[in-house]
């Protein structure tokens, strides 16, 4: 039952994504053009650092599968397409694991396929210390990934009902698995298309959880998924649920935790787009399955190349040295965007400005290494 459903979620988010319509929220921000504000290409780095973790490079393949065969095959050609481009990769829900140690490979090649990899282990929010760390020993992972589905359930015919113990049980998770004090791996809370909150960001802080994935609509949608494995497809209305990745982003500007950014990420621009509104890492699921389905690992890892070489083009173009410098590129809001952030108490006339007023701050501090973009300017 678990293997056809994750049969089911693969057919119907490679479906979706042929008919994903060009445009998402992610057009609704724009960079102001500072025509000097380039730096040399061999001064731009894409090494990331945020909650304890260093990763060589701001973009990882997020969540998706295993747990029967057609998805195992799959969690290959993704941890292949990780093993020779360096990106983290997470594992999907292991529930079905839990369910049937006998498909237990199909998870654990992202480890052996990948030894060397950053692998991120994936559970439900439901799940016991037990499980999770059972998740976390068959890949030995890195990190954990705690996913929150609330609206993927709810539609999902056999879904779950309950959901009121989803925050004490993270509690629980971030105390067995990342160590309470941070003697542990790093607890990764994420949605899975419907984007987290400012209020959301803010309880995880509270639980522990060491760092937050928005994943935000505009790119797979699991409200349409699971309705159409309904046998009435009696949500449809629920399409297009929740805040995009940006207005995300954008609504949790002053986080106490830092922030993954995921959902939607159409190309080397949204993740520029994603870094500048404050992700130190950005995710691709769907985008990333259909190029393996479509033309196996040597096209996901070409993908990963030329992505991972224009991000750092995009940034050199900014002047920004390392990804968290994109913070302080000037940023324009459009749109419905615009309206989400006018509604939220989003000042984004100051993201307009914002290289001016870093300038004016590091001029007055002595973090040289970054007065960059604001003494060229
Ligand atoms: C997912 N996603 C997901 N997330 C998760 O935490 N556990 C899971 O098991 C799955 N399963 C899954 C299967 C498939 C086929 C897809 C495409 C996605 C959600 C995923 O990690 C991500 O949050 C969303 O897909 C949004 O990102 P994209 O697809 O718009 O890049």
């Amino acid at each position: 039952m678990i293997a056809e459903r994750k049969d089911d979620h693969v057919r119907f988010a490679a479906e979706q994504q042929r008919h994903l319509g060009g445009y998402n929220q992610f057009d609704e921000v724009s960079f102001v053009h500072h025509a000097l504000a380039g730096i040399d290409r061999s001064d731009a780095s894409l090494v990331t650092r945020f909650g304890g973790m260093e990763w060589q490079v701001p973009l990882y393949i997020n969540a998706m599968t295993g747990g029967s065969v057609r998805t195992g095959a799959i969690n290959r050609d993704l941890a292949i397409a990780a093993r020779e481009t360096g990106v983290p990769i997470a594992s999907g829900s292991m529930s079905a694991y839990f369910a049937d140690e006998a498909v237990a490979d199909t998870f654990g090649l992202l480890r052996r396929e990948n030894p060397d990899g950053f692998v991120m282990a994936n559970v439900n929010a439901n799940a016991s210390v037990d499980k999770a760390r059972r998740a976390v020993d068959l890949l030995r992972a890195d990190a954990l990934q705690i996913h929150l589905n609330v609206i993927q359930e709810t539609v999902m015919p056999e879904g779950d009902r309950s959901f009121s113990s989803w925050g004490p049980q993270i509690e629980k998770i971030v105390d067995g698995v990342g160590g309470g004090g941070g003697a542990g791996i790093p607890v990764i809370v994420k949605e899975v298309g419907f984007g987290l909150s400012r209020e959301t960001v803010a309880s995880l802080g509270d639980m522990g959880v060491r760092v937050a994935d928005v994943a935000g609509r505009g790119g797979t949608d699991f409200a349409r998924i699971e309705n159409d494995r309904r046998e009435h497809a009696d949500y449809a209305y629920l399409g297009g649920w929740g805040q995009s990745a940006p207005a995300c982003l954008l609504d949790s500007q002053n986080a106490a935790i830092p922030l993954l950014a995921s959902g939607g990420v159409r190309g080397p621009l949204d993740v520029v787009r994603a870094l500048a509104l404050g992700a130190a890492a950005v995710g691709v699921s769907g985008g990333f399955l259909r190029t393996v389905l479509d033309g196996g690992p040597s096209a996901l890892i070409r993908q990963i190349t030329t992505w991972l070489d224009q991000v750092e083009a995009l940034m050199t173009a900014l002047g920004a040295r390392t990804p968290s410098d994109l913070t302080r590129c000037d940023v324009l809001v459009h749109g419905d965007l615009r309206a989400f952030c006018a509604d939220r108490g989003i000042d984004t006339r100051g993201l307009a400005t914002r290289s001016r007023s870093q300038a004016h701050a590091h001029a007055h501090s002595h973090e040289t290494a970054h007065a960059t973009v604001g003494e060229i300017r």
